[in-house]
């Protein structure tokens, strides 16, 4: 689940001096992204803030002139990782001014938001500390800097003015897109960060939507996927009056021309509604495959996580779905070891696995967060448990997503082509089931959509044969 731009290998101090080019290179920005789709997005629209303010994008921090960790606060060890990770840029920063060079390090996201100030103290070589809500305020956090100021931090919950910034405008767009449609969270799990580092839920007016997503496609998309932390609570102002839920924003945005697949992330049980189920009968270009976590599968341990659902009504909402679209592919998210969970309560876990079958699934050990009520729970479970039920609960959920996977052979699936395979001649797309798949093609496939039969497939990836080679046939799904 955790994207970053480049490997962390990447930071490594480069061997020969790059002094006289570092000084040439007028501004540059490396962004790593850590965390959900929401960050990949937000790094996205950070480089389209800093683009009208003479900024290129990078993929070598030591070539950069500004920095930005756009960071993760979800369990404790992805917020740790922004630590070390400093300690790296801090010495590149060391290196660039032994060349006569230097750097601005901003931490963003959600350890920005959550930490603010105390970042500072535990490294203070950070100049600016910007939270989720403020990176429209870039700009002028750096002028600020240049001007001398240290130590700056901003964050601030304005989530309106964040989309409003008229230069927020992703520079890359590829053949799948992303585009926040809702952001924050009113649900307040138990265990989990996101109501405080994203503040409270806001969705974006429908008219705002349609213009993004019709902007994307023109500049080559042809998948959209609409995110939000609830996405599926989506209630923004309709272009005329009143409101649009998920599901009718989801109809408007199938019928923009050119857009070939839409998909949504993530969904919460309590908000999956009639309309969205039945969007997904009714909607062609709406992918067969939907993320919707369920976290734990005993009512008693639901009930603690404060998740307003129960097993019965996350069996129902399945069924209902598999009724509306027989071959739905369901991905889910899960935890082990929340506090108070027994030997009966995982195994209710692992039976609701085994009830439906999942195409693939994220799953962690529960991480105490500071602030979250569920840390403060008495019954916390040894980590020796925890690891024990995790190895468990992941050892199914393999053997359900290789069965998945095998079921493909022989199959012809549609596939978007999004990018060039690690080897040459090679291209990798995905399947309407998000499954990537790797083929022997050319790079001319890349944003187009054609048909491959399936040969091969591991856990992770499905390798296809496209057929037909020559006059590259596009499939139209729609
Ligand atoms: N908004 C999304 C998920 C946000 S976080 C939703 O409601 O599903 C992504 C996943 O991280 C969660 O679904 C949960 O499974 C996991 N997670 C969140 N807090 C956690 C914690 N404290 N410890 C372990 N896993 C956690
Ligand atoms: Fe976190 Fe729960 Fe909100 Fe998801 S619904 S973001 S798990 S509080
Ligand atoms: Fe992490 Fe923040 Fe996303 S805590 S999962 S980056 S909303």
């Amino acid at each position: 689940m955790e994207q970053s731009r480049i490997a962390a290998d990447d930071l490594e101090l480069p061997s020969e001096p790059v002094g006289k080019e570092v000084r040439r290179i007028a501004k540059k920005v490396f962004i790593k992204t850590f965390g959900c789709q929401m960050n990949v997005y937000d790094s996205e629209r950070m480089t389209g803030t800093l683009v009208p303010h003479g900024f290129t994008q990078t993929d070598s921090p030591i070539e950069a002139d500004l920095v930005i960790l756009n960071t993760c606060h979800i369990r404790e060890k992805a917020a740790e990782k922004v630590y070390s990770e400093l300690g790296r840029i801090r010495q590149l920063r060391e290196a660039r001014r032994r060349m006569g060079a230097d750097s601005v390090i901003a931490v963003a996201g959600c350890v920005a938001q959550a930490e603010g100030e105390e970042i500072i103290r535990r490294a203070p070589a950070v100049d600016i500390v910007v939270g989720p809500q403020s990176y429209h305020l870039l700009p002028s956090l750096l002028e600020r800097r240049a001007k001398g100021e240290k130590g700056i931090v901003e964050i601030e919950f304005p989530a309106a003015e964040k989309f409003e910034a008229a230069a927020a405008r992703q520079p890359r767009v590829g053949p799948s897109a992303f585009l926040t449609v809702q952001e924050g969270c009113d649900k307040f799990c138990t265990f989990c960060v996101v109501p405080y580092t994203r503040g409270a839920e806001y969705s974006r007016p429908a008219s705002e939507i349609m213009e993004e997503a019709q902007s994307l496609v023109e500049r080559g998309a042809r998948e959209i996927t609409l995110l939000g932390q609830n996405v599926n609570a989506y209630r923004g102002a309709a272009p005329k009056r009143g409101h649009w839920d998920l599901a009718r924003l989801l109809y408007a945005v199938a019928d923009i021309k050119g857009l070939q697949r839409l998909r949504y992330t993530t969904s919460h049980p309590k908000d999956m509604s009639d309309a969205l189920i039945e969007a997904h009968r009714d909607l062609p270009k709406l992918m067969p495959y939907l993320h919707l976590p369920f976290q734990a599968g005993s009512d008693r341990i639901l009930k603690a996580m404060n998740r307003r659902h129960t097993k019965e009504d996350y069996l129902r909402i399945i069924e209902r779905l598999r009724e509306a679209k027989p071959d739905i592919a369901l991905s889910t998210d899960i935890i082990v070891g929340f506090p108070g969970e027994t030997e009966e309560d995982f195994e209710e876990t692992m039976r609701l696995v085994d009830r439906v079958h999942f195409a693939q699934a994220y799953s962690f050990k529960y991480s105490a967060r500071p602030g979250t009520p569920a840390a403060d729970f008495a019954t916390q479970i040894p980590s020796e448990i925890k690891a024990e039920r995790l190895e468990r609960l992941q050892a199914l959920l393999r053997t359900q997503q290789i069965a998945f996977n095998k079921a493909m052979i022989g199959r012809s699936l549609t596939i978007l082509w999004e990018a060039s395979g690690k080897n040459p001649g090679q291209v990798t797309g995905r399947s309407p089931y998000l499954q990537a798949v790797h083929a022997e093609g050319r790079a001319e496939l890349i944003g187009t959509i054609s048909a491959a039969e399936i040969v091969g497939a591991g856990q992770n990836s499905l390798h296809g044969v496209i057929k037909n080679r020559e006059s590259i046939a596009i499939y139209q799904e729609v």
